[in-house]
C-alpha cells in the first residue's frame, strides 16, 4: 500500500506546491474527482493497492470499523490542539462527545437561522446590487445560529477578554476578525498534510491566537456551560467547537449556492415557488422540506470533504470490493473517496442524476455521507442542514441572483477554501 510510505513533508518545496495545487484543483473540480472515483469503483483492486476505497460498501465498511481505521489521521492537521474529531475512543472522547451533544441541544434552529437570514436579506435588499455571499450573508446566518454553543460567553470569546468594557466593544468588525481566525484553523483540516508550509504557518498562527483567546475566557465559558471542569478540558472543547462549527458550515453553504446557480432550471423552479408563496415562504412546511432535500442533493454534488483519511494502527485487511481484500500495514493511512461512494450506482439509484426527491430506501444513511458515516458521523448533521436550509430560503426570496462576473472572478479561493463569492441581484 503506497500511501503508507507517502510523506508530503519529505517532498521538495516545488513538488509539494505542485501536489498541493493539484489537490486544490481537484477539490474545486469534483466532476474530475468523480471520474477518478468511477474508475476506482470499476477496478477496486487498483485503489486497494494505493490504500484508496471508492465503492459505497467499502467506504461504509471502513467508517464503521472505528478501531481498525482511526480518526487520529486528522490529528496532524489540528493546529490548535487535540479535539474530538481526531481522538480515538476513550474517557476523554466520551466526555467531549457528551459535551458537544449538550451544546448542540442548546441550539434553536431553524428559528435562529431563519431570524438572521431574514434580517440579512432585508439589509441586502436595501443595499448595493452586488454583495459577497460569504462575508455579507452566510457568515452571519451561521454565526447567529451557533451562538448558543458559547451562550452568555459569546462576547467574551469574540473579544478574547473577560473585561466587560472589551466585551461591550464587540462589533461586527471584531466578530469578523474572530471568524477569519477560526476559518484558517479549520482550513488546515481541509487542506490536509499537502498544504504548503506558508499556509500551514498561517494556520498555526491563527491556531495559537485562538488558543490564547480561549485561554483568557475559560471562566465565562465554564459558567455559560454550567460546568466546573478543569480549565484544560474547557479550553480543549471551546477551541475545538469554535473552529469545527462555523467555517465548515459557511463553506458548505457557499458550495451549495455555487452548485445551485450552475443548475439554472433547478434554481428557477425553487425561485418561482418561493415567489408564489410570498410571505408564507418561511412557514410553508412542504417548501422547507423540499429546500432541505435540495440542500442535501446539492451537497452530494459538492461535498466539502470529498475525501476522508484514516490511520491504520495495526496490520489489517480492507474490503475494497475486489475479489481479494487489500492488505493494510499498521502505521499506514488510507483514503476514502466519499464523493465516489455518493455516486456509486450499486447503492444510489440513478446516481448521476440531480434528484432531490430520490427514494434512498435502505441506503438512506448513505445520503448523509457528506457528514461522515456511522458512530463517528458529524453530531451537528441535522442542525447544519437546517441552517443551510434557512440560508437558502432567504436567498430565494431575493430577486434573481447570479454570480457577479465581469469585474474579475466572482469566486476567489485560498487553497481549498472559498474566500469570497460575489453575487449580483438582477
Ligand atoms: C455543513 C456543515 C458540516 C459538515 C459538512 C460537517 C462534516 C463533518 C464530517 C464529514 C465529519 C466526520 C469526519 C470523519 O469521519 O473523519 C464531521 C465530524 C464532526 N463534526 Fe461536523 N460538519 C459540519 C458542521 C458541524 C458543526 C456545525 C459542528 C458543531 C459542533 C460540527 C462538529 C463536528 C464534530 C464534533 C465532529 C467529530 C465527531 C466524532 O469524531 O465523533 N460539525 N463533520
Amino acid at each position: 500500500m503506497k500511501l503508507s510510505t507517502y510523506e508530503p513533508d519529505a517532498l521538495p518545496p516545488g513538488a509539494r506546491s505542485l501536489s498541493y495545487g493539484l489537490f486544490c484543483w481537484l477539490n474545486r473540480h469534483t466532476t474530475v474527482l468523480r471520474a477518478i472515483g468511477a474508475l476506482l469503483r470499476r477496478w477496486p483492486a487498483i485503489g486497494g493497492r494505493f490504500g484508496v476505497v471508492a465503492r459505497a460498501s467499502a467506504v461504509k465498511d471502513v467508517l464503521e470499523r472505528t478501531r481498525s481505521f482511526s480518526n487520529t489521521a486528522h490529528a496532524a492537521n489540528m493546529v490548535s490542539g487535540d479535539y474530538l474529531i481526531g481522538m480515538d475512543p476513550g474517557p476523554t472522547y466520551t466526555a467531549d462527545r457528551d459535551l458537544v451533544h449538550e451544546r448542540l441541544d442548546a441550539l434553536d434552529v431553524p428559528n435562529a437561522s431563519d431570524e438572521e437570514a431574514r434580517k440579512r436579506i432585508a439589509i441586502l435588499q436595501a443595499g448595493e446590487r452586488t454583495f459577497d455571499l460569504i462575508e455579507g450573508y452566510l457568515m452571519w446566518v451561521v454565526f447567529h445560529a451557533m451562538k448558543p454553543l458559547f451562550g452568555s460567553a459569546t462576547d467574551a470569546v469574540v473579544a478574547g477578554s473577560t473585561d466587560q468594557s472589551a466585551q461591550g466593544a464587540v462589533d461586527e468588525g471584531l466578530q469578523r476578525q474572530y471568524m477569519l481566525e477560526i476559518r484558517y484553523v479549520a482550513g488546515q483540516l481541509l487542506a490536509g498534510s499537502l498544504a504548503t508550509l506558508e499556509l500551514r504557518r498561517r494556520a498555526e498562527t491563527c491556531g495559537d491566537a485562538l488558543q490564547a483567546r480561549i485561554d483568557r475566557v475559560t471562566g465565562p465559558i465554564g459558567t455559560a456551560w454550567g460546568i466546573k471542569s478543569a480549565s484544560e478540558d474547557i479550553e480543549r472543547n471551546a477551541v475545538g467547537l469554535a473552529w469545527i462549527s462555523h467555517p465548515v458550515t459557511v463553506q458548505s453553504g457557499a458550495l451549495v449556492v455555487q452548485e445551485l446557480l450552475g443548475r439554472p432550471k433547478v434554481y428557477d423552479q425553487l425561485w418561482s415557488r418561493a415567489r408564489s408563496l410570498g410571505d408564507r415562504v418561511w412557514i410553508d412546511a412542504d417548501f422547507r422540506r423540499d429546500v432541505r432535500d435540495h440542500v442535501l442533493e446539492l451537497m452530494r454534488f459538492r461535498p466539502i470533504f470529498p475525501l476522508l483519511a484514516r490511520d491504520v494502527p495495526r496490520d489489517t485487511e480492507l474490503q475494497t470490493g475486489a475479489r481479494q481484500n487489500a492488505k493494510c500495514p499498521g502505521g499506514g493511512k488510507i483514503s476514502l473517496l466519499s464523493v465516489a461512494a455518493l455516486f456509486d450506482p450499486r447503492a444510489v439509484p440513478d446516481s448521476g442524476r440531480f434528484c432531490p426527491n430520490r427514494n434512498w430506501g435502505k441506503e438512506d444513511p448513505l445520503r448523509y455521507l457528506m457528514f461522515g458515516y456511522g458512530y463517528r458521523q458529524c453530531p451537528a448533521r441535522d442542525h447544519a442542514v437546517d441552517i443551510l436550509t434557512s440560508a437558502l430560503i432567504g436567498l430565494l426570496t431575493l430577486p434573481r441572483l447570479q454570480l457577479a462576473r465581469g469585474e474579475g472572478k466572482a469566486i476567489s479561493y485560498d487553497g481549498p477554501l472559498m474566500l469570497s463569492m460575489r453575487m449580483r441581484i438582477t
